[in-house]
């Protein structure tokens, strides 16, 4: 018998490949230019499942052109990519990698708080400018961490790791998150409302998905209430902050700082954000550690060979 399809839309680790094609006969788009729209409809014409990325758009149109496709397998916790009604209306199984990302992604938000407090990547640049010319009681002066509030919007599994992270620095946890379970989570992280948080928060910390609800949930009017000293940390999906509200408030300082590690049109990254000091930017890198990224294959990987082999999948999420 034929081995089932699979399409890859872009190079993962080798041990994950390796696995696809024990069950699968895989076509893999190596090159690190993406596929455009209409590319990626093509080579998923004849496919029985697509691993794809979370820059990859699954919409109605490509599932359309995809008649057999059983499994579309996001490597990524993240699926605001995938039209998951369509794709559940057609009978497609939409898998996700969650839990082992988790620590990882937590990692990166605290990197970006601490960076963001003590000017780190400011300081290196002014470094590499030849500009140290000795200790100065008054030079890179950041804020501190430690003992202050933390906020974080959406306490699911990685605003959770992170809220953990912040006992040892002995910060206060705030939390806003209508979907969680207040009675799961230690009752030292308090609950409390988008507004309070942004009131009272010193660092505000986004881990919620991109949903309908959750688009711009920070824009202008949130950007008000926070602190002159606030520190607003996304590591989760640029279209929850309303760039442009942000940017207004970086440059006349209504909030000291911005890390951020996603962006409202990526790779798109606003001239304007290039500009400023204020704002740390990386390249959407949160679960990029060799380890995660591997076990984040090897998920991917088996959740398109347990749906193609009528298994239950490790993450399905319809
Ligand atoms: C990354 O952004 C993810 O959703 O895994």
């Amino acid at each position: 018998m034929p081995k089932p399809r699979i399409f890859v839309t872009r190079a993962i680790p080798q041990p994950a490949l390796d696995r696809l094609g024990e069950v699968f006969e895989v076509s893999l788009h190596a090159s690190d230019i993406p596929l455009n729209q209409d590319e990626l409809m093509a080579a998923v014409t004849d496919q029985d499942a697509l691993l794809c990325l979370l820059t990859d758009s699954i919409d109605q149109r490509l599932l359309e052109a995809a008649p057999r496709l059983k499994c579309v397998s996001n490597l990524a916790v993240g699926y605001n990519n995938i039209d998951v009604a369509q794709a559940t209306a057609r009978g497609i199984a939409v898998c996700n990698t969650p839990g082992v990302l988790t620590e990882t992604t937590a990692d990166l938000a605290w990197a970006l708080m601490l960076a963001c407090a003590r000017r780190i990547a400011e300081a290196d640049r002014w470094v590499r400018e030849g500009r140290f010319t000795g200790w100065d009681p008054l030079l890179m002066l950041g804020l501190d961490v430690h003992a202050k509030t933390l906020g974080i919007i959406g306490m699911g599994r990685i605003g959770s790791a992170v809220a953990r992270r912040a006992e040892g620095f002995r910060m206060q946890v705030l939390w806003f998150d209508p979907l969680a379970d207040p009675r799961a989570l230690p009752p030292e992280f308090e609950r409390t409302d988008l507004e309070t948080l942004c009131r009272q928060s010193d660092f505000i910390s986004i881990h919620a998905p991109l949903t309908s609800e959750t688009r711009h949930l920070i824009g202008a009017e949130q950007f008000a209430l926070m602190k002159a000293t606030a520190i607003l940390i996304n590591t989760a999906r640029g279209p929850i902050v309303d760039e442009t509200a942000l940017i207004a408030a970086l440059k006349r300082k209504s909030i000291a700082a911005a890390g951020l590690d996603v962006y409202e049109r990526e790779p798109e990254i606003p001239p304007e954000l290039l500009q400023l000091d204020n704002a740390l930017l990386l390249p959407h890198i949160g679960s990029a550690s060799v380890e995660t990224r591997a076990r984040m294959a090897l998920m991917a990987v088996e959740n398109a060979i347990a749906v193609i082999q009528g298994g239950t999948p490790p993450a399905r999420v319809n």
